[in-house]
């Protein structure tokens, strides 16, 4: 492996960002802060558009449904993996939770003009791989990755 291979590999980035649960006012910054790291790094629109609506609909989840936790980005030579944790009253049927519709949002939530239920499955559609760990009483945690292309290869 050639001397810039060893450095980009050295320089992997983990930056990770606090989200309150039910702070309303705040909802969105981390995603946003995300979606601005990526633009200076100058990764592809339509990816940073893609990692944009799954870390969004993430932190949203945490705002409403979830505890206080985070949202990280690593970002490697070959993958970019967004991480969200929460310490929240967790999901107990993760499988009807992924279902397109289903939803547990209350009125002021629906109010606001969430609950349609399509924020995991539109997070399983922008990522490449999606795991969601969770049991009730003890958090969430959603792991979504997306693979970079190779520069320079054409295949
Ligand atoms: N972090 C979380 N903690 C606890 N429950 C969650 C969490 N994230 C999702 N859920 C549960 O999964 C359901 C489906 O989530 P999803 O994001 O698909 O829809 P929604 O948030 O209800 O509506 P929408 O995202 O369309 O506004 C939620 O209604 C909630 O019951
Ligand atoms: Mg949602």
């Amino acid at each position: 492996m050639g001397a810039q291979n060893d450095a980009r590999l050295m320089s992997k980035l983990i930056k990770s960002f606090y989200i309150k649960a039910r702070d309303f006012n705040h909802a969105g910054v981390a995603s946003i802060n995300i979606q601005n790291l990526l633009k200076s790094m100058n990764f592809d629109s339509r990816l940073i558009r893609r990692v944009a609506i799954c870390g969004y609909e993430s932190e949203m989840n945490v705002v409403m449904h979830g505890g206080n936790g985070s949202l990280s980005v690593e970002i490697d030579t070959e993958k970019l993996v967004l991480e969200v944790t929460d310490d929240g009253p967790g999901i107990e049927d993760i499988e009807l939770a992924m279902q397109a519709g289903y939803s547990t949002a209350n009125d002021d939530h629906r109010e606001m003009g969430f609950g349609a239920g399509m924020g995991l499955p539109n997070m399983k559609k922008n990522s490449d791989q999606i795991r969601v760990n969770s049991l009730k009483g003890s958090g969430t945690q959603v792991q979504m990755v997306f693979f970079l292309p190779r520069e320079g290869k054409a295949d």
